[in-house]
């Protein structure tokens, strides 16, 4: 059983969508998102031959993939098979040698990573990369705040407007930490939490930023069994709210259980993709697991 927490569901924002989330219609909480259009097919993300080599390793070779919008997609597949660089390569950390990749209709693949950002994909890393010597609801606001430096007029507004905003940040940033049960810890440094802890702080910062596409890069490595279970609750909580989730993952029991669609790479080629139950029976998926 999960413990007993504080659920403050009237004050959580709706996630994963721009624009003011705070003090406004307290007479619908939680409801805002079911009036949002249904799910449609369309893919908020879509890469079409994409190539990276480094040196003499094919990482990735001619990939094409898609993640439909409002869906978790969980990418898949051993170690060095090239998931991170699938997410280094969609966030503009690294460029593709061949391919395009689009955002939202939109060819991203020569931006800028903060370009990239900008329009609403944000990511969490495989390793933590907390500010150490912030806390917890500090390691928040910086991400709510960087979102807000996006707006160039605010750098031009005057001091009580600039306050204004703090506000928000904080109140958003507190909405953020409740909601993936980090608000009792808010003032301690990341690394005084629990593994698991550590790794929901990556997703409040990375929803800080408001994305529509948030890309998790082994979110549930290290974790306990309690604490997975809790994690997977949260990432189909931020789907309901309308969020779009691309998720790198090892735990096979984690993936099948919250994925809509699998895609599964070996050695850079894109082997196989379906739902949960076909990519669990399919024979190369096993072997490439097997051959491991
Ligand atoms: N920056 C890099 N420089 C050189 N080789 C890299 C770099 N990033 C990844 N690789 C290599 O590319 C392959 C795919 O790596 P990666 O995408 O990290 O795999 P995965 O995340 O699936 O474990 C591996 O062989 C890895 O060693
Ligand atoms: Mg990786």
């Amino acid at each position: 059983m999960a413990p007993q927490r504080v659920q403050a569901k009237g004050v959580t924002p709706p996630l994963g969508l721009p624009g003011p989330t705070l003090g406004s219609a307290p007479g619908s909480p939680g409801r805002s998102s079911n009036l949002r259009s249904p799910m449609s097919a369309q893919p908020i993300l879509r890469l079409r031959g994409v190539s990276k080599r480094f040196g003499g390793v094919t990482a990735l070779d001619a990939v094409d993939t898609e993640v439909v919008t409002g869906t978790i997609t969980s990418l898949i597949g051993p170690n060095g098979a090239g998931k991170t660089t699938v997410f280094n390569i969609v966030t503009g950390a690294l460029r593709a040698d061949a391919g395009s990749v689009s955002f939202d209709g939109q060819e991203i693949s020569r931006m800028a990573g903060f370009e990239i950002a900008r329009r609403g994909v944000a990511r969490t890393f495989q390793n933590l990369r907390p500010f150490p010597t912030m806390n917890v609801l500090e390691n928040v606001l910086v991400s709510s705040l960087y979102r807000g430096s996006f707006n160039l007029a605010l750098a031009m507004l005057p001091l009580f407007r600039e306050a204004l905003a703090m506000q928000n940040a904080r109140a958003e940033s507190e909405a953020l930490l409740k909601l993936t049960q980090l608000y009792e810890r808010r003032f301690d440094t990341p690394v005084e939490l629990p593994y698991g802890s550590q790794r929901r702080l990556e997703i409040a910062r990375g929803l800080a930023l408001q994305p529509r596409l948030l890309l998790l890069d082994e979110p549930f490595s290290g974790m306990t069994p309690t604490e997975a279970a809790d994690l997977a609750s949260l990432l189909l909580r931020l789907k309901a709210d309308g969020l779009t989730l691309f998720l790198i993952e090892h735990n096979m029991n984690v993936v099948m259980d919250v994925s809509d669609h699998i895609v599964v790479l070996n050695f850079g080629r894109k082997i196989a993709e379906g739902p949960p139950r076909d990519i669990q029976r399919d024979p190369r998926v096993k072997e490439a697991y097997l051959g491991e």
